[in-house]
């Protein structure tokens, strides 16, 4: 028969009293994994943004002045840090809308270099401006500017 030493018997009851603690954090982080596809994402902070926001929200440019009824191009590219583009992990489209009206729809394969876009506008009134993009493992991302034409 084995007589536990008293530093053996400490290890053991820490076991016992913490391990199912432990498992129990365990179990809650699996269910606390991201289901990336239930929801469109945002940038929560534009101020502070999170890796996987500033490899995903997509960046709108326009111009700073903008006519009525004139064109204007807007440009739109998939992470303030690029996205990667492999065949594991890629940006799969970006549409452009404006004030919820698809206006353009760009499809990639792993294989295009950058997800970047520009696209030719024209308003006449006050709009809003929205770009989504789904990248194949982290769901959809959605950015807008409001696009104020003199
Ligand atoms: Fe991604």
């Amino acid at each position: 028969m084995k007589i536990l030493k008293r530093r053996d018997f400490l290890k053991g009851a820490g076991l016992a009293f913490f391990g199912p603690a432990l498992l129990a954090k365990g179990v809650s982080a699996q269910e606390k994994e991201i289901d990336w596809f239930k929801e469109i994402h945002r940038v929560a902070d534009p101020h502070s943004l999170t890796p996987v926001e500033k490899k995903h929200a997509p960046v709108i440019s326009i111009p700073s002045y903008i006519k009525a009824k004139q064109v204007f191009y807007l440009t739109a590219q998939v992470g303030e840090t690029l996205h990667v583009m492999t065949p594991q992990h890629w940006i799969m489209w970006i549409e452009v809308y404006v004030d919820d009206v698809l206006i353009s729809r760009t499809e990639f394969s792993p294989y295009s270099p950058y997800a970047i876009v520009t696209v030719p506008l024209s308003l006449d009134r006050e709009s809003t401006v929205k770009v989504l993009e789904r990248c194949n493992l982290h769901g959809i991302w959605e950015s807008s500017v409001r696009a104020v034409p003199s």
